[in-house]
């Protein structure tokens, strides 16, 4: 097992999708068996833009369900709810006094945040990026799986760290984000727009959860066009998008046939798409099975957070008296 402790979390606000595992979860599993690991349900990230909490409960229940279906085990990594580890909020307040407002303002996904939730622009939507430190630092991580998304999240985490540092001694590592190809993973939308998140468009996100007939009908309402018309035409995006997701999941070979196509002017995308569809359903439907089964174990799903917390706590707390003293306190 390497030195490197490796912190990931994602947050319990609905049903994980392919940019979930794709930009994480794979990367989680993957990490498991070479690193000290801690893995987080966000609960108290998900209240930035849901302070509802009705649906919170089941929603963390569903996706650690996820979570153990896509391979994740509770005995070899710290499985657990961000809630139940209450050193991250003092971790939290100190390392506000070490945030910049302005760097925070200027953050790209609190500006989209702003513009999604108008209606809420409290001061968590501003510190998501002081809160996200704590949660990595406080068990002094080095390595951090995400998607290309959070990039910038993380340079701030290293900022934050740094002017600790700077300020009360060398007690953080600089943490960096990780993926186990060479570049950070951007899932793409069905609909060709930018990345896969929760989404208003039903058809552009596909869901762990989704039903196989589901899936079938979101890959063939991707849009497409006539087809090139010349050799070597680049791809736009739309297509693009496709062909990223057929890498995902698809073999090689197809990929290849796939692209030998495009060249030669002769692709058919109601074929690509069809293929795709199969590709998704295979990859997503032993999923979906395994953690609709979890999920019906509530006693386990509990049992395991327990064990999470337990574990993540003791890292916590090690952590925290590293802090106050190096801060004196
Ligand atoms: P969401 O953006 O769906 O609310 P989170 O913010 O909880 O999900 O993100 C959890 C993890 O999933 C992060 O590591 C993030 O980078 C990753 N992720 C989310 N969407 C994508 C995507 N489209 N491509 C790659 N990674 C993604
Ligand atoms: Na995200």
């Amino acid at each position: 097992v390497k030195k490197e402790i490796v912190m990931g979390g994602i947050r319990p606000t609905g049903f994980l999708h392919l940019g979930n595992y794709f930009g994480a979860l794979r990367n989680f599993v993957r990490m498991q068996d070479e690193y000290p690991c801690f893995f987080m349900l966000a609960d108290l990230h998900s209240l930035t833009t849901h302070p509802d909490t009705k649906e919170l409960k089941n929603n963390i229940h569903r996706v650690l369900a996820e979570h153990l279906a896509s391979g994740l085990n509770p005995d070899k990594c710290a499985l657990y709810c961000q809630s139940h580890v209450f050193e991250t909020a003092e971790l939290y307040l100190y390392l506000n006094m070490m945030s910049m407002v302005g760097e925070l303002e200027k953050t790209p996904t609190f500006k989209d945040k702003v513009r999604q939730h108008p209606q809420n622009v409290n001061s968590g939507l501003l510190t998501y990026p002081v809160l996200q430190a704590a949660d990595i630092l406080l068990h002094r991580a080095h390595l951090v799986p995400v998607g290309k998304d959070q990039e910038q999240h993380l340079e701030m985490a290293r900022n934050i760290a740094g002017r600790f540092n700077h300020r009360y001694g060398d007690v953080f590592p600089e943490p960096v984000a990780f993926n186990f190809g060479s570049e950070l993973v951007k899932v793409p939308s069905l609909d060709g727009a930018g990345k896969m998140s929760k989404s208003e468009n039903q058809y552009a996100t596909l869901y762990l959860s989704d039903p196989d007939d589901l899936i079938r009908k979101k890959v063939m309402k991707a849009t497409t066009d006539s087809g090139p018309k010349e050799p070597n035409t680049p791809k736009p995006d739309y297509i693009e998008n496709l062909f990223l997701l057929m890498k995902l999941v698809s073999t090689p070979e197809v990929v290849q046939k796939f692209e030998a196509d495009y060249n030669a002017c002769t692709i058919r995308y109601g074929d690509m798409k069809k293929q795709l569809a199969e590709d998704m359903v295979n990859f997503i439907s032993p999923i979906r099975e395994k953690a609709a089964a979890i999920q019906q174990d509530t006693e386990y799903l509990k049992k395991v957070m327990v064990q999470g917390a337990e574990k993540a706590r003791v890292s916590a707390q090690a952590t925290m008296k590293v802090v106050r003293e190096a801060m004196g306190l």
